[in-house]
């Protein structure tokens, strides 16, 4: 307990369910903790399963905002939860639940490992070419600004916010969503990559993919890395639509 008698008790009230267990029923358990100065919702979790519950389940790998595993819905909105402070909500009242879309696997844990796999295999997330890779000689050269555009789009921490924000995604389970579009416009942008937009056409060029998108702006407004998304999907569809 810190000294400061001036720190603040605030409620966390998370959603617990297991459907593994069949015993579970889904419901929601609330826990007190005394906030302290730059707490954030993965310090105020790991509080919670180390003092009052070690049943809880949340993921959480590098607490930076860079493993993209702890997507949480905060308070209606999905977010990171090692990115966000618990100060930000002045009443103290914090609700937590599982990212939707995904395969629920315990309480705030869901898989989007697995999707994010699939998804990869789906847009053939990999350098197409025909050129023979020779180690002896020194790579091409790729204009600055076209390397900046392709690294921008790397950023993508595969968090899965992006999803839980689209109401395609959620009326179309096979949806690419924005992160399958970006990473699709990554490898259409990249010199290295020989794919013509005709063969980017049949990854995409569908209401799962560049045409299933309705333009309703949650994937951008969450992002967490503000990565441009909403350009990428129209750009890609003024490509595709053009392929004959
Ligand atoms: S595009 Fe943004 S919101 Fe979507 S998975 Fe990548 S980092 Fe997360
Ligand atoms: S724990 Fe890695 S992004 Fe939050």
């Amino acid at each position: 307990m810190p000294e400061n008698e001036n720190y603040r008790e605030i409620e966390i009230t998370v959603f617990r369910y297991n459907p593994q267990d069949k015993d579970s029923k889904p419901e929601y358990q609330t826990y007190t903790l005394t906030e302290t100065p730059g707490m954030t919702l993965y310090i105020a979790l790991i509080q919670i399963w180390s003092k009052m519950d070690h049943d809880l389940s949340f993921d959480f790998v590098c607490r930076a905002g860079i493993c993209g595993s702890c997507s949480m819905v905060v308070n209606g909105k999905p977010r990171l939860a090692c990115k966000t402070r618990t100060n930000e909500f002045e009443d103290g009242k914090i609700t937590l639940l599982p990212l939707p879309v995904f395969k629920h696997i315990k309480d705030l844990s869901v898989d989007t490992g697995n999707w994010m796999n699939d998804m990869s295999v789906k847009v053939e997330s990999w350098i197409h070419t025909q050129e023979e890779t020779d180690l002896s000689r020194i790579e091409k050269p790729v204009d600055p600004e076209v390397a900046d555009e392709v690294f921008e789009l790397d950023r993508c921490i595969e968090c899965g916010i992006c999803l839980a924000s689209c109401s395609t995604k959620v009326m179309r389970e096979d949806f690419l969503g924005a992160v399958g579009l970006n990473r699709t416009a990554r490898f259409l942008l990249d010199p290295h990559d020989q794919r013509t937009d005709a063969d980017f056409y049949e990854l995409v060029g569908d209401e799962n993919g560049v045409f299933g998108c309705m333009s309703l702006m949650g994937c951008e407004d969450h992002c967490p890395k503000n990565l441009p998304l909403q350009t990428k999907i129209a750009y890609m569809r003024r490509k595709m639509v053009k392929v004959k």
